[in-house]
Parts: C-alpha cells; sequence; structure tokens
C-alpha cells in the first residue's frame, strides 16, 4: 500500500495490492481523476491519460488553453459556473442568495498512515495505522477564501477507498452550502449498467439493473431516512459483468438520512457518478471560520465480478465499520412476540411464550411493542417509557427477571425518535415535535416524529432508556422508527436555517446511539425501520443487526436478503421463521425453507411456539441446534451468491457461505414453484479449497434418504469438483420424490 506524490507531472498514486486511484492536477489547478482500475505501477506516470480537445460550443477560461474545457474534464471536485455542466459536487451561495462561482485550487496536501474519526458521523475505522493511509488534498476559492479538503484513505487489504469533503469558510463573510456530495467519480468511458437496491415498505432493496442512457439518473431519499425505497449503494458494472466475473464499482454512503447518488452520462463518452446529502431542501448556514464535514462515501473496484465486491464490503462494514462487543460474537436466537401477539399480551403470555422458547433452545426473548404507557393499538404513548402495569404487573424489571429465571436473556423494543399525540410526553412538550411550528401536522401510523435535533430531546431519551437499562437485565434492544417525515422543520431553528433540519436530525440520533452503545456496552442492538427503511452503513455503526425487512415470507426473503448481500454482511441482517399462512403474504412455504432462508443471518423466530404441532416443535429444535452448530459460518462466512437475481432463473435461488479457514461451508438452493420432470441443474461453487476432500451431506429436517439430492450428492468429494462441476439437483423425476412449491435443499461441506 502506498500513496506517492510526484511533483514533476503533479500526480498522486494511490495503490494497493488491487486497485490504484491516479489523480492528476489539471490545467485549472485543480484535481482530476487520471485514472481508477487494477494496480498500475508505481514507477509509471499517468497524467497524460487525461484528454483534453477543443470543440465547437465548448468554452475555456481566458487564461488557459481552449482545449481545456471543464464539460469534459474529470473532476474531483466539480463546481458549476465555469463551463462544467454536469451536476455539481459543491454549491455554495451567499448570504443574500448569489451563487458563490467558485474557481477551487490546490493549495497543499498531506498524506499520513492510518485513519481519523470524522467529529460527529459515522465512519470506518482502523485498529493499527499500518491498516490504511490517508491523502488530504486542500483547495481554495481565491475569491471567497472558501477552502475545501478532499479526504482518501486507501485500506491496505481492500479495494476500496474511504472519500469525504469537509468545507472551510476562511473568509469574511457568511456562507450556505446548497449542496455538498461526499464523492463524485469521473469515469472516461460510458458502458456501464446501473444496479441499485430499490422498492417500499415489505418488499425493500430489492435489485435493479439498467444500462445507463444519456442525461442524468437518481436515487435518493428525501424521507428523513435513507429509505425503504432506494439504499443509499449501487454498482456500476459493465454489461457483460457477472458473480464471478467482470468490472465493477460500488459505492455506498455511510449515512442514514436522505441522500442521492447521480449517474450522469455525459456528452462525450464520459459518466459521472456522485453520492451526498441529498441538496433537495438543504442548505448549511457556514459563518467566517466555522466547517462542514460531509458523511463518508466508500468505493469500490473490481474485476472480479459481483461476488468479489460484495466480499469486500462484507469484511469492511462488518469488522471495520460495526464496532463494539457484539461485533465478532456469535449472536444469539431470539424469538420475539410482536408476531405472536401484536399488542395483546400480559405477563403470563409472554413468559409462556419465553419457556416454550426455552424448551426448543432458543437463547433470548424479545418483547416488542405494546408494553409501555397505555399501548394497547398503535394511536397512543410512544414517548412515555414506563411499563404498563395493566400489563406488566411486575413492570420491565420483573418480566426481565423471570426471563432471566427460565435462563433465557431478556431483549426490549423501544422507538425513541417518535411521540404519539396521546402521550404525556406530547402534553408535556408539543414543540418537541417536528413541525410543531406549524398548526397542522401531518401523521403517520397516528404518531408524530421528536426533533432530534435539539439535544433536551436527547437528553430525555438517554435518561429514560438508561433508567430502564440500569434497572432490568435487559441485554438486547431493538430500536425501530415507524414513520417517514412531513413537515421538516424544527421549532429550535430559526427561518434561514431550516434547511439544516434533516441532518442535524440525523446527527442527534447518531448522538444519542453514541451514548446509550457506550454507556451500555454489553447490549446488543439491533436497528429497524418498519422493517428495512433505515437499513444502512451508518446504522450499522452502532448496530451490527438490523431488521431486514418486516415481510418474513421466505420467498419475498430471497430477493430482499439477495439484494441486501450486495453490500451488507450476513451477521447484519436479521432474519425470522415465522407462522404460516405468512402474515405478509398469505403464503405457506415448509418449515425447514423458513428456517433455510432466515439460517443466513442473525437468526430467531417470529411466532407463538404454543401454536405449534408435536412436529413442529422437534423439527424447531432441530433448526435450533443445527443452527449452534453451524452459526458462525452462516454469520461471518464468506458469502456467495450461486444462482437466481435479475439475471437469472425466477424459480431456483442458490446462495451459500464459507469458513474463513475454508473447511466448513453451507449451501442454500430454493426451488420456488415445483416442476413436473425437471431436468438436470448443475450448482457450481465457489469459495472452497479445491485440494481439500469435504464431506457433504443433505440436511432436511427429516432425511428423506432415498431423495435424488442425497444420492448424487453426499459422501466426500474433492473441492476442484464442487468449484468447477458442482452439486447435482433437480434429479427427482418421475417416480422420484417430489418435495412441492418453496421446497429447499441445504447442504453441508466438512473439510
Ligand atoms: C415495525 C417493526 O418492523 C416490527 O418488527 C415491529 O417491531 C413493529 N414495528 C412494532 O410496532
Amino acid at each position: 500500500m502506498a500513496i506517492q506524490w510526484y511533483p514533476e507531472t503533479q500526480e498522486f498514486h494511490l495503490q494497493n495490492t488491487s486497485i490504484s486511484y491516479v489523480i492528476s492536477l489539471l490545467p485549472d489547478r485543480s484535481p482530476g481523476l487520471a485514472y481508477f482500475g487494477r494496480p498500475l505501477a508505481l514507477e509509471g506516470r499517468y497524467s497524460r491519460i487525461v484528454r483534453f480537445e477543443d470543440r465547437a460550443l465548448s468554452t475555456h477560461q481566458s487564461d488557459l488553453p481552449a482545449s481545456f474545457c471543464l464539460d469534459y474534464a474529470p473532476r474531483e471536485c466539480p463546481t458549476y459556473g465555469r463551463g462544467d455542466y454536469r451536476f455539481p459536487a459543491l454549491e455554495l451561495e451567499t448570504e443574500a442568495g448569489s451563487p458563490v462561482i467558485l474557481d477551487l485550487q490546490y493549495l497543499e496536501h498531506r498524506i499520513y498512515q492510518g485513519k481519523p474519526p470524522l467529529k460527529k458521523l459515522p465512519a470506518t475505522y482502523i485498529e493499527s495505522l499500518d491498516e490504511a493511509e490517508s491523502l488530504t488534498l486542500t483547495l481554495e476559492d481565491g475569491a471567497s477564501h472558501l477552502q475545501v479538503q478532499l479526504h482518501y484513505t486507501l485500506f491496505k487489504d481492500h479495494p476500496i477507498l474511504a472519500r469525504r469533503i469537509t468545507v472551510h469558510n476562511e473568509g469574511g463573510q457568511v456562507l450556505r452550502i446548497r449542496r455538498a456530495y461526499s464523492a463524485v467519480l469521473d469515469l472516461d468511458t460510458s458502458n456501464w449498467d446501473f444496479i441499485y437496491f430499490s422498492g417500499a415498505w415489505a418488499r425493500e432493496r430489492h435489485t435493479n439493473r439498467n444500462p445507463i442512457g444519456p442525461g442524468l439518473q437518481s436515487i435518493g431519499s428525501n424521507r428523513g431516512s435513507s429509505s425503504a425505497q432506494h439504499n443509499p449503494s449501487a454498482i456500476l458494472a459493465r454489461p457483460e459483468t457477472t458473480e464471478t466475473a467482470g468490472e465493477a464499482l460500488g459505492v455506498l454512503l455511510v449515512y442514514s438520512g436522505n441522500f442521492s447518488i447521480d449517474v450522469e452520462l455525459g456528452s462525450h463518452g464520459d459518466t459521472r457518478l456522485g453520492l451526498g446529502i441529498n441538496p433537495f431542501g438543504f442548505s448549511w448556514r457556514l459563518a467566517p471560520g466555522e466547517s462542514f464535514e460531509t458523511p463518508e462515501a466508500l468505493i469500490a473496484y473490481t474485476d472480479r465480478g459481483f461476488s468479489d465486491l460484495s466480499l469486500h464490503f462484507h469484511r469492511l462494514l462488518g469488522r471495520r465499520l460495526a464496532r463494539g462487543q457484539w461485533r465478532d460474537r456469535e449472536r444469539p436466537i431470539l424469538i420475539n412476540n410482536w408476531e405472536a401477539t401484536y399488542f395483546h399480551f400480559d405477563e403470563q403470555k409472554l413468559l409462556d411464550i419465553a419457556q416454550s422458547a426455552k424448551d426448543l433452545g432458543i437463547e433470548l426473548f424479545v418483547l416488542d411493542d405494546g408494553w409501555f404507557g397505555q399501548r394497547n393499538d398503535d394511536t397512543s404513548s410512544l414517548g412515555d417509557w414506563e411499563a404498563n402495569r395493566e400489563k406488566l404487573p411486575h413492570g420491565i424489571e420483573g418480566l426481565a427477571r423471570r426471563v432471566a429465571d427460565l435462563g433465557l436473556a431478556f431483549g426490549l423494543w423501544f422507538e425513541p425518535e417518535m411521540v404519539s399525540p396521546n402521550s404525556r410526553l406530547y402534553r408535556e412538550h408539543p414543540d418537541w415535535a417536528v413541525g410543531s411550528p406549524l398548526s397542522k401536522q401531518t401523521l403517520g401510523r397516528n404518531q408524530l416524529v421528536l426533533d432530534m435535533g435539539r439535544s433536551e430531546v436527547v437528553d430525555y431519551l438517554f435518561e429514560s432508556i438508561s433508567r430502564l437499562l440500569s434497572a432490568a437485565p435487559i441485554s438486547y434492544i431493538k430500536w425501530d422508527m415507524n414513520r417517514q417525515m412531513t413537515e421538516p422543520l424544527s421549532s429550535a431553528l430559526p427561518p434561514d436555517r431550516q434547511g439544516e433540519f434533516f441532518h442535524r436530525y440525523i446527527i442527534g440520533v447518531y448522538e444519542l446511539y453514541r451514548r446509550l452503545t457506550e454507556a451500555f456496552p454489553q447490549v446488543l442492538f439491533e436497528s429497524c425501520s418498519a422493517g428495512g427503511n433505515r437499513f444502512d452503513a451508518g446504522m450499522l455503526a452502532f448496530a451490527p443487526q438490523a431488521w431486514t425487512s418486516d415481510d418474513s415470507d421466505a420467498i419475498e426473503r430471497l430477493a430482499i436478503q439477495w439484494g441486501t448481500s450486495y453490500f451488507y454482511p450476513p451477521s447484519s441482517m436479521g432474519a425470522h421463521v415465522s407462522a404460516v399462512p405468512n402474515h405478509q403474504v398469505g403464503r405457506i412455504t415448509p418449515l425447514w425453507t423458513r428456517a433455510g432462508v432466515a439460517f443466513f443471518g442473525a437468526f430467531g423466530y417470529e411466532l407463538d411456539p404454543g401454536k405449534l404441532s408435536e412436529s413442529e416443535k422437534v423439527e424447531i429444535r432441530a433448526q435450533v441446534d443445527f443452527y449452534k452448530a453451524w452459526r458462525r459460518v452462516f454469520q461471518f462466512g464468506d458469502f456467495y451468491r450461486l444462482a437466481g437475481g435479475p439475471a437469472g432463473d425466477a424459480n431456483f435461488v442458490a446462495w451459500m457461505s464459507v469458513s474463513e479457514d475454508q473447511s466448513r461451508a453451507v449451501v442454500l438452493a430454493v426451488q420456488t414453484l415445483a416442476r413436473p420432470n425437471p431436468g438436470f441443474r448443475r450448482l457450481p461453487l465457489r469459495g472452497l479449497k479445491a485440494d481439500l476432500q469435504y464431506r457433504v451431506q443433505v440436511r432436511p429436517a427429516v432425511p428423506v434418504k432415498d431423495e435424488a439430492s442425497v444420492r448424487y450428492n453426499e459422501g466426500l468429494r474433492r473441492g476442484d469438483e464442487l468449484l468447477q462441476v458442482g452439486l447435482l439437483l433437480g434429479g427427482d423425476g418421475w417416480n422420484g420424490v417430489s418435495r412441492g412449491d418453496f421446497a429447499s435443499w441445504l447442504f453441508t461441506l466438512e473439510a
């Protein structure tokens, strides 16, 4: 790993064993991207890769050659107003509203070992100085004295760069930032597919892949959270790129608020990709002497297909973004009472669930919504974080101790950021609600949002939650957030600063997370937002797992977990077995398939064990034992998508995880609809050691000894054969054993 500055050619070369990133100072003294891709030799000089040409209708600055037209230049921090008509990275105006036309020129730079933390925002980190090297490039606009620092960190073991900017007002006048993207990447080719992860409640992060065309394409959120609609992550890939081969660039924003990711195909074969805080409605007042930091963007390159990109993101996010005692620890198998009872429970009902769960081998009981204030439906009490004594006569403390006496850990649901109009908190502090300057506020799930930008709100929540965490043996918190925002106004901000609301809100959320995780390091936090409405890297920095989606149907989860897995590791995906007919789609799937899909995540159950038949209990006990024996591989193994996804057969999905030492692996294959007389299907595996012998076993809950999957696959097989040829599926012919719709096969491999 090296970051070099070559004064004679005015270029920086950031290089590790997987990538080179070459920044060249352009004729206007601004930094431009000369190269991003497989490593180039440090001995070479690459500034000449940047090409310029004088064209009709192009513009140039009076003191520079006519050939230097900003509209096609690859710019690291593009601004509008001097001939670049693509979307900018940075936009500012004066206090009176006049646009500031910037001319950001190189001032100085610093190259150093390590990676500094951000002041208020979560980011990736290092544990020893030799894990990363950083470059800070300082640019200055001579007229306004605005300084912009471009921060780059290169990780030694990943093809990933962390980028962000800080903006400093070194001049004498107040400025207002209208846009400050974390990173812009100008690529000199245009044959890219844009891949992004979109949906809505209960169908989050479905994978979309479209070729880019002329003009601007944008995804983002203006909903106050990163959102179920679009995830703050995207990939540019060559049309021919697959899971196993080809070029792909992955970008991810470490941020949980309003974001934007833009792709613009320029007019001369160039592509601009940019990401950061959504400029829609955003403004930030920057008085003389003040600075603003953007969230961190992670940017990766591979020429080995999507699996390689995902593996690196999983490792970096799992090991150097997630933090705390639970980062590397196996996560407990939990039971959550939400789908078992919704709001209708009392202490005895909960203890019955906990007792049955204990009998099944489950480790953690989680009490969901409905335990506080007068909360018997979703119309009241958010904000009043004290136990409902009618339901829980011994309070949370008494319940948690009784659950502990049964031999289970205890977890509790909160929705800290919300307030019900029908609550003591709202009656006492109506101005703490977002939008309170207005007489009319829009409700979402009958609730309002607390203004997390106010320190007194963060203090109140810290004290209420701490009180419970100190009094009761609580080892897990599910932190929910069940609506999107409206009337984004704060009664604590003056009129000219209302554009700061959304960003201040999310900084307040991070502050509360930081204080709670520091005060209670033993507690495992799971983030949630009506399922996956805030499943992002900002949350992952505090909560090492998140409730992936409210949709727990195994077949729907195939698409959701598939899309989520491009960037986020299995250990981050909360995944539960729920009852059938499924509560979201009414589908009836086999218990084994429900477990098989949920195994590839932070596993649990979300049903009433009292309603299970004896045979279902036997099967669940076997699932729990099996998961415990393979938990490390499922949660922390290298994950590979094998078959399915947007380019695959919609009827067949397969994925696998391999232990770090490659000695153990688990493979899941799911057939959505059964077909008569199916053809054979080879499923080549990934990540194994070619020269090891693996014992392959089929793991149905109740073994079907005669089945083709057993006959064809079980036994000792060499790694090279499994990699090149693979498992054999689909051999159950006219007189074979048909498992019906939604059947699945789970294989274990042990060296
Ligand atoms: C939405 C969550 O995603 C559910 O799991 C559950 O906690 C409900 N909220 C409770 O209101």
